[in-house]
């Protein structure tokens, strides 16, 4: 949650900065703001809204000049979203400016402290405090910049990554990280600040990703300084080379990255089995799994935590690993597992599951399961995220960067690795036949172009979409590895339509969610040939005698739902425990076409934000 990005170089900050910020608005974006030096003042714009309405106040009110500049596009925690509460914050002597993503703490014990010591507060913000310990250690102690935000920092307790300088230095930012993920992509005399590397893949592939307490000293004709907060020692930085593509974070034609992302699918899924899975050779190569094979052969049980959408692929794996596998899995919200003082055995494995790698919840309850002596594996997209770095062990979904807020692909990939997970866990375990492997493999092998052929559907489905735009609730139903996705598809629609929706088991229906039906409520039913078919058949009967209107997702050419169902979507036929990948198409679309028909903004829905590094 929140973007931060920074330049200092010899070109014009400004773009560099803007364009960054909107590349990172998929982490926060109720408002948005900029800090440039233009060589005689500090400039500062800020407002409420998105990027776009910054660009706009920007250009009309400012000069924006400058080759220093930090900017900050943010998801609120402390203080309402105005312009005032926007970043960067000053310091009281107006010569410190700040970005900041993360919370800290205490800052009200240091607030008041500053305050008995007579500096006041424009802001309900926990940075504007950070920005005036700074400046008041500064003062203080007669030190530098770096030195005071290090002292400074060794104060605050909570999480951070955040951009900071003088204007009467302005040849260096300081930097630093907490829980909060910034990377420093390095040009040729000038240096890129960001809280991922997309803000400057077009000016550099040379990136150091900070670690959790780390600092820097970003100098223009220097090299980088990173330092430990914590005891002042020297670290030598690691410098990676990029691999993402420009052409992987932009919209490539499609009108929104949702789109552009549930498009993404077939060649997703395809990345993430690519040269794990050869299914003419009979065998699946994982390295992160292949090495610790031990443990996962002497777990007693498998944990799995995660958050939203993730949480939902966790629960798909439970249903899968337990079926190929036979060992018993748990699915936890991770911000319950955290706290609940949960019963951790040496002998567990955790899995934690999640698309950004950076949740505050999820990277918590790893941390409490490390403590506990549990193998931690972690499923993770991002490369290099502190969700994967932490863990014992991994996998990387290989989906490519996920913009749109509402998880798609994500989703899909994940459900692809742990499902090569079950398959490998069960051949060394020998829960399944030779045949039944290879069966699966091949039928794995054949997702990608059977999730094309779901994605045709397309055009029928904005047609329902539709019909049930102005629909006030919605239910989805589903059994099996469907449960799960029928929780997805409410999630889904929940969060980028603001329709209520619920998902449940179909089987459950009858004890309490029927009394909403009515000939108002769309009931989206999973309803695919392999899985308790005919027991699903009878809940659509029970919709239909209540007058409920009925959406079928069904395997290709079904009959009995639809003579049933008011809309049927077809999706091809595949392996039981592999229909999840297919059946999930169609909802995703679903959710997209009635946001779109409700002119919602689908890629950066109210309220959200893609990686929730609060918790
Ligand atoms: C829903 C969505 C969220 C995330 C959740 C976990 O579409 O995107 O529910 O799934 O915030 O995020 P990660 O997977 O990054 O840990």
């Amino acid at each position: 949650m929140c973007g931060i990005v920074g330049y200092i170089g010899k070109r014009d900050a400004y773009p560099i900065v803007l364009n960054g910020l909107k590349r990172l608005e998929y982490r926060g974006y109720d408002s948005a703001g900029i800090a440039l030096f233009d060589g005689e003042d500090l400039k500062v714009c800020k407002t409420k809204g998105k990027v776009a309405d910054l660009q706009e106040k920007m250009e009309n009110e400012i000069s924006i000049t400058g080759n220093i500049g930090i900017g900050h596009t943010r998801w609120a925690t402390h203080g309402v979203p105005n312009d005032i509460n926007s970043h960067p914050h000053y310091s009281n002597d107006g010569n410190l400016v700040i970005i900041h993503n993360g919370i800290i703490e205490n800052y009200d014990p240091l607030k008041k402290e500053l305050t008995k010591r007579g500096y006041t507060f424009k802001s309900d913000t926990d940075t504007e405090v950070l920005v005036n310990l700074i400046e008041d250690v500064q003062k203080q102690q007669d030190v530098k910049l770096g030195k005071a935000v290090q002292i400074a920092l060794n104060q605050t307790i909570g999480a951070y990554a955040i951009a900071v300088f003088d204007k009467r230095k302005p040849d260096e930012i300081i930097v630093a990280r907490l829980g909060s993920p910034l990377a420093i992509g390095i040009g040729e005399d000038e240096f890129f600040i960001a809280s991922d590397a997309s803000p400057f893949l077009e000016f550099t592939k040379n990136a150091i990703y900070l670690e959790d307490g780390e600092m820097a000293i970003v100098r223009t004709h220097k090299e980088i300084k990173v330092r430990k907060i914590h005891d002042d020692s020297l670290v030598d930085p690691y410098v990676q080379e990029l691999q993402m593509n420009l052409e992987e974070i932009e919209k490539g034609g499609y009108d929104h990255f949702m789109l552009k992302e549930i498009y993404e699918q077939p060649q997703a899924i395809k990345d993430t089995f690519r040269g794990r899975m050869l299914p003419d050779q009979g065998i699946i190569k994982m390295a992160g799994i292949d090495e610790h094979m031990n443990k996962f052969l002497n777990a007693k049980r498998i944990i799995i935590v995660a958050c939203g959408t993730s949480w939902h692929a966790g629960l798909v794996a439970e249903y899968i690993i337990e079926e190929l596998a036979r060992v018993p899995v748990e699915v936890e919200y991770a911000s319950e597992f955290r706290y609940r003082n949960p019963i951790i055995d040496k002998d567990d494995i955790l899995i934690a599951i999640s698309q950004s790698g950076e949740t505050a919840d999820t990277m918590a309850a790893i941390k409490l399961a490390k403590e506990n002596g549990a193998f931690v594996f972690g499923v993770c997209n991002v490369v290099g995220s502190s969700i994967s770095r932490e863990a014992h062990a991994g996998a990387y979904t290989h989906a490519g960067p996920e913009i749109g807020v509402a998880s798609t692909k994500a989703f899909t990939t994940q459900i692809t690795v742990l499902t090569l997970i079950a398959l490998q866990l069960a051949k060394k375990k020998g829960a399944i036949s030779r045949s039944k492997f290879h069966e699966y493999l091949v039928e794995l092998d054949s997702i990608p172009n059977k999730v094309k052929k779901a994605l045709e559907s397309n055009d029928l489905i904005e047609q329902i979409a539709h019909v049930y735009k102005d629909a006030k609730n919605c239910l989805y139903l589903g059994r099996g590895f469907n449960f799960p996705v029928a929780l997805e598809g409410a999630l889904k629609l929940k969060e980028i339509s603001y329709i209520h929706a619920e998902g449940y088991p179909a089987a459950e229906m009858k004890h309490g969610p029927i009394a909403l039906i009515d000939e108002q409520m769309p009931v989206v039913v999973i309803a695919t040939r392999k899985g308790h078919y005919e027991k699903v058949v009878s809940n659509i009967q029970e919709i239909k005698s209540r007058e409920g209107k009925i959406i079928g997702i069904v395997t290709e050419g079904d009959v009995d739902v639809r003579d049933l169902a008011d809309h049927v979507i077809e999706v091809p036929d595949t392996l039981e425990c592999l229909t999840p990948l297919l059946t999930t198409i169609p909802l995703q679309l679903l959710s997209y076409h009635i946001a779109i028909a409700l002119d919602r903004n689908v890629d950066q829905p109210r309220n959200l934000a893609k990686s929730v590094t609060v918790e």
